[in-house]
């Protein structure tokens, strides 16, 4: 049994006091410009800001840190001062900075930084849709394999609590060993190393999670998984973009988040959904994939049997970048359900091309 806690509770509330919603949301949203010492993310979106009280000019803030390094919580301090003092109509701020007590400050940095660092993962990279069925999975693994494809250290992270598939669709049936050092060692195939709920499940008993065991698993997942080193994990979130979803936003640190959708959902709120939730945690939006964008009949026509450029057109309006199109097309279907993804055994097929060409535009632009 693995144990240990590796985050700062990030599934923790704001708790408002009074003063306008509107105002708290304007400290709030000021506050998403201070980053961590050391992070590209930010110090709401790590779950650190516990309090917020604005009203009549003033502004209090309470951070909450987990780590010791009280040089980490001048700066934050600092940082906070800076960005309320620039509110219009702010005229008092006062931010306190809370560090745990009786906690050994840790040598040479912050023990929360060290512990949120993922050692030897250089991107984390989450797929989500606001509805299910649209081809998550389908793309999480297909895109793991066309990144490996092209060359790179790929892992993958099946977070889906409700029914996790990825171990069907990679044809791994294997349990997870342990390493001398008590780390699980995550079983692979198709030269991708993968983690998964699913590990957790005795055959198909219904899964009854709460919410602080689901975050902690993942958390070991993410912090005592002996990876190796990886250029990209992939993360397959479970359907949805509730609170369920945002936790583990929150409690995986993520570099980039891919919203997927259907030509026909796209028009539904779908894309707006994924979008709101990765700003909400402040995680960048890499784009939008339309899977089941259109069907090649065997003869060659192309048939746009939900429509198409949903997805592309949602991505315009919202201004985020359209990574690609997949086909509908059965051999995919097939490939998941065989456990051989269509881009391991057709490659050079259009649709195993249609994975590679998303795959090359993620990797330019996560550089
Ligand atoms: N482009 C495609 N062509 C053919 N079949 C597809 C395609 N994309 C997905 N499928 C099939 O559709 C079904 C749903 O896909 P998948 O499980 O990937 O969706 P999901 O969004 O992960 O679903 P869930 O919300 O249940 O996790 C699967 O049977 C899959 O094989
Ligand atoms: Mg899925």
């Amino acid at each position: 049994m693995i144990s240990g806690s590796c985050f700062p509770a990030g599934d923790q509330q704001w708790s408002f006091s009074n003063g306008t919603k509107l105002n708290e949301e304007i400290v709030i949203n000021a506050l998403k410009s201070v980053k961590y010492p050391g992070y590209s993310r930010d110090i709401v979106s790590f779950g650190l800001v516990k309090q917020v009280a604005a009203g009549n000019g003033a502004v209090s803030v309470v951070v909450q840190l987990s780590g010791g390094n009280s040089q980490i919580a001048q700066q934050i301090k600092a940082d906070c001062e800076k960005a309320l003092q620039t509110l219009p109509d702010v005229r008092h701020v006062l931010v306190e900075v809370k560090q745990p007590a009786g906690q050994p400050a840790p040598v040479g940095a912050d023990a929360w930084a060290r512990q949120n660092k993922v050692p030897g993962i250089d991107r984390v990279v989450a797929v989500a849709s606001g509805k299910g069925g649209v081809g998550k999975s389908t793309l999480s693994v297909n895109l793991a394999c066309a990144l490996k494809h092209l060359g790179a250290q790929v892992g993958l992270l099946d977070c889906d609590i409700y029914g996790p598939s990825i171990p069907l669709m990679m044809g791994i049936h294997q349990r997870p060993a342990i390493s001398p050092e008590e780390k699980l060692v995550p079983p692979a195939n198709h030269g991708v190393k993968l983690m998964s709920m699913g590990f957790l499940l005795e055959g198909d008993q219904p899964v009854i999670w709460r919410g602080p065991m689901i975050m902690k698993t993942i958390q070991q997942f993410i912090m005592q998984v002996d990876w190796g080193r990886l250029d990209y994990l992939l993360v397959d979130l479970p359907p949805g973009t509730g609170d369920a979803q945002l936790s583990l936003c929150q409690t995986v640190p993520l570099d980039g988040g891919v919203i997927v959708t259907t030509p026909q959902e796209a028009s539904l709120g779908v894309v707006r959904k994924g979008i709101a939730m990765f700003e909400k945690v402040n995680v960048p939006i890499l784009g939008i994939v339309e899977n089941m964008s259109y069907f090649t009949a065997p003869h060659g026509e192309r048939i746009e049997i939900f429509g198409h450029g949903g997805g592309q057109a949602e991505a315009q309006r919202r201004q985020i970048p359209f990574l690609g199109a997949i086909p509908l097309y059965t051999e995919i279907r097939i490939g998941g359900d065989r456990g051989v993804p269509v881009v391991v055994s057709h490659p050079d097929a259009p649709y195993g091309q249609a994975f590679i060409r998303v795959a090359e535009v993620l990797r330019q632009k996560l550089g």
